[in-house]
């Protein structure tokens, strides 16, 4: 087989990327390990930053977004006693979106299966070969790996694009003399459940509580996704429903103020690790990394998906530049502009998972009661965090 763009991974990211190449007359084809339904069904993020909204409705992916998305002009922010608003909308004139991951995998899938898109699901033993090399003559890269049939396949290649998540061999094939990489691994986890209950809140409302972070986020009118920080190892099955919802209204302030959280059937529940990951370069000769291939936040602050998309808003206009008029310059200039992005993310989501986590430390604690009272109390500190929470423009 023969394409211009190998794309790894059906993900969020190698699907708009996909998309958007399509649009400048770019071919590319998509391998993925999972199946469709599986790729669909995964319950992720749930927050869509104003740049991401307004890229999706630009490339004709935002019609069951406005239709069905709901704006949310910012979030509570509170500990006990406390319960603060932070108004994106006034802070820092932009907002944020409600509108799940699984959402807007549908909406790729089948704007793609519209277009023809040619993807593989099922496929095994995924490798890269030759990604090094400069592309012309019969010096290309290629991608082979083993179809849903058992066929064993080569994809041939101008580029092949890591679109593979955290797990997927991509980074890897980038030389070790080459890729540097950083990680930090959090000494909690988050237990999440989504819930056929209406949200017991207009926003989102992230607490700090003595006994650990809390969250209350939603999908819709009727669907709740919510979060409690846990120990790193936790079984899932040492939490039954009714302890999950009794430490949510424990540490969200239920009765606080005449607030209430309604407990509703739990339809999915998971242990999530929480990490820190970066490598750089996110291009090194015909491969280019883009999404949770080359990097990785904890979710607190909701920017995996979000720094997925803006990686892939970058990488489409350098590829059709490099592909279509030869044009090295976006390409090459690709890893440094999606990193400066990434690692002020990388920060933004530290800062958010250390201000808001309990880790034992007493010292700790004060600092980050210190830190919350500033955020909620000074114009300056609540814009910084407006800022970055409703995300930086596509080209920051
Ligand atoms: P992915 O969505 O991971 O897609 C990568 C794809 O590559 C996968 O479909 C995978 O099957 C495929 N793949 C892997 N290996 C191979 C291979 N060898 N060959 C072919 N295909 C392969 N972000 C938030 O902002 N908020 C959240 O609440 C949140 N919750 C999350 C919960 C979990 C459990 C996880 C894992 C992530 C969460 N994230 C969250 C992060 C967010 O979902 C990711 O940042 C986002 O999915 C990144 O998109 P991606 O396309 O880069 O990677
Ligand atoms: C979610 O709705 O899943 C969500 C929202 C905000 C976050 C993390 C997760 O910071």
């Amino acid at each position: 087989m023969r394409t211009q763009v190998a794309i790894i991974g059906a993900g969020p990211s190698g699907l708009l990327l996909s998309h958007l190449l399509a649009a400048d007359g770019i071919e590319s084809v998509v391998l993925e390990t999972r199946s469709e339904e599986y790729v669909a069904g995964r319950i992720r993020a749930g927050i869509l930053e104003q740049s991401t909204v307004d890229l999706l409705r630009e490339v004709g992916l935002g019609d069951r977004l406005d239709r069905e998305g709901d704006p949310h002009r910012g979030i509570y922010l509170q500990w006990p006693g406390e319960r603060h608003h932070l108004d994106f909308v006034d802070l820092a004139g932009r907002s944020v979106f409600v509108y799940g991951q699984t959402e807007v995998q549908k909406d790729l899938v089948a704007a793609r299966t519209a277009a023809g898109q040619e993807i593989h699901y099922e496929i095994s033993e995924t490798a890269l070969h030759d990604t090094a090399s400069s592309g012309s003559g019969t010096d290309r890269p290629s991608v082979t790996f083993t179809d849903r049939a058992g066929v064993a396949q080569r994809l041939e290649a101008d580029v092949v694009v890591g679109c593979d998540g955290s797990f997927g061999p991509s980074r890897q094939t980038v030389p070790q003399a080459v890729r540097r990489t950083w990680e930090k691994t959090y000494p909690y986890s988050w237990l999440g459940i989504l819930a056929d209950v209406a949200p017991s809140t207009d926003e989102l409302i992230y607490a700090r509580h003595p006994d650990g972070f809390a969250m209350h986020s939603m999908r819709s009118a009727t669907v709740s996704r919510l979060y409690l920080q846990v120990p790193n190892d936790t079984r899932i099955d040492d939490w039954s429903d009714d302890r999950i919802w009794d430490a949510l209204a424990t540490r969200l302030g239920h009765g606080q103020d005449g607030w209430h959280l309604t407990p509703g059937p739990v339809t999915d529940k998971s242990v999530l690790p929480m990490r820190s990951f970066v490598q750089q370069p996110m291009r090194h000769g015909r491969l280019f990394l883009a999404g949770d291939a080359a990097h990785i936040v904890p979710p607190t602050g909701a920017k995996g998906l979000n720094l997925a998309v803006a990686d892939v808003a970058l990488l489409a206009p350098a590829l059709v530049a490099l592909l279509q008029k030869d044009h090295p310059g976006l390409a090459d200039a690709y890893s440094d502009a999606a990193l400066r992005r990434v690692w002020r993310c990388t920060h933004f989501s530290w800062w958010m998972t250390t201000m808001l986590h309990t880790s034992g430390d007493p010292f700790d604690e004060q600092l980050q009661l210190a830190q919350l009272r500033w955020v909620t109390s000074s114009e300056a500190g609540a814009t910084g965090l407006a800022e970055n929470y409703a995300g930086l423009p596509i080209g920051y």
